[in-house]
């Protein structure tokens, strides 16, 4: 019993007041007359098939939209139905989802792609159930393609929607927890009309990504700016409260970019590496310390012949890079050296310098500060 009792003091019985829920619903028809005249034109608005919003809200997820854009034009160039992602090798996801990061979103949609077309014809499945049950959509991504695809009157919230409803009610705590979240949660629900549900979702959405920004908001342009009491009290960038953040951890990578007639040597990425698992990319290895470039080239060139069987030349220090992973700040210290193969046996998987982009970010990053530094040279 003191068991439940602790579950249920926990989770959030506060409602919105009358007058708050009067404000909510005068939300409806200006945004959505907003958003008819200043909707982005995005490729993945052109029409409801399903499968088209499902790859853009795979995509968007953790992504901003104008990085998804290019993307997700080449995506759907080479996959352009289910059956075509199902049938494809994961390697060759993994090379049109190079650069998104997140990879496990890519790998979880080819699965999810085979399921689909073993279980349910070759149609997504059109209720939450369903959708829920295929891997990389939870709550939030069912709700935006039952919404936008399906025409279901479901409410989407991602990071967009709570700033926005955290400051129309000048909602004090975190929007994912407790009293804030269960108040933002009713508000979306009673802000959402049956008619056109998935339109009302984006331009919730559209609203928080072009006006209601985290910084400088552009209240003057805002078509729900006379019910929001973060505008009233003049201060919206306070709403909601800034999140702790984890600190970023900063790492020393020596990267190899072995350099052979044939091309740039990659190799898959062990299945226990910290990040880019299995994924093909250049040599990496941890160091301790930031090294200094004349150590970084000879240590380099220690590591590299103890794991491959090449003739090696000279290793020089090119740059460090900086490049994000999630919380870790990498700093990743690129080294080329000259390398002939010893055998055919142990003939390595080369990319050529203009093929980088089918590599994760990183890799990516790394190939191009080696060509750059080599045709400066
Ligand atoms: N973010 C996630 N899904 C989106 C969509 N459909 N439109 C705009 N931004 C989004």
């Amino acid at each position: 019993m003191g068991h439940l009792k602790t579950m249920s003091s926990r989770a959030s019985n506060r409602k919105l007041t009358p007058s708050q829920r009067n404000r909510v619903r005068s939300i409806t028809t200006p945004l959505n007359e907003w958003y008819a005249v200043r909707h982005r034109d995005l490729p993945w608005r052109e029409n409801q098939d399903p499968y088209r919003v499902w790859i853009s809200e795979i995509m968007l997820q953790q992504t901003q939209v104008k990085t998804v854009i290019p993307y997700y034009e080449r995506f759907m160039g080479r996959f352009p139905t289910v059956v075509s992602l199902s049938e494809a090798d994961e390697d060759e996801v993994l090379e049109y989802w190079a650069g998104l990061g997140y990879y496990s979103r890519g790998r979880n949609l080819r699965v999810a792609a085979q399921q689909v077309v073993r279980d349910h014809g070759g149609a997504l499945p059109n209720d939450e159930a369903g959708l829920r049950s295929l891997p990389g959509i939870g709550e939030y991504t069912a709700a935006a393609i039952g919404s936008i695809a399906f025409d279901h009157a479901v409410p989407v919230i991602d990071g967009n929607v709570e700033r926005v409803l955290a400051r129309y009610l000048t909602l004090e705590g975190d929007p994912k927890k407790g009293d804030s979240n269960t108040l933002l949660r009713e508000a979306a629900r009673i802000a959402l009309p049956n008619e056109q549900p998935g339109d009302h979702n984006q331009a919730m959405m559209e609203l928080g990504a072009t006006v209601c920004t985290p910084r400088a908001p552009g209240c003057g342009d805002c078509p729900i700016a006379s019910g929001c009491r973060a505008n009233k009290l003049g201060r919206p960038e306070a709403f909601p409260p800034p999140r702790q953040r984890r600190k970023p951890e900063i790492q020393h990578w020596l990267a190899a970019v072995i350099v052979t007639p044939t091309g740039i040597v990659v190799r898959r990425a062990a299945e226990d590496a910290p990040f880019l698992k299995t994924q093909w990319g250049v040599p990496l290895w941890p160091v301790d310390d930031a090294p200094d470039p004349r150590q970084a080239a000879t240590k380099l060139r220690a590591l590299v012949r103890s794991e491959f069987d090449f003739e090696l030349g000279r290793a020089s220090y090119q740059a460090e890079i900086k490049h994000s992973i999630t919380y870790r700040s990498l700093r990743v210290h690129v080294v080329t050296i000259p390398a002939s193969t010893a055998n055919e046996q142990t003939a390595p998987r080369t990319v050529q310098v203009g093929d980088a982009w089918k590599l994760p970010g990183l890799h990516r990053k790394i190939v191009e500060c080696a060509a750059r530094q080599s045709t400066n040279n």
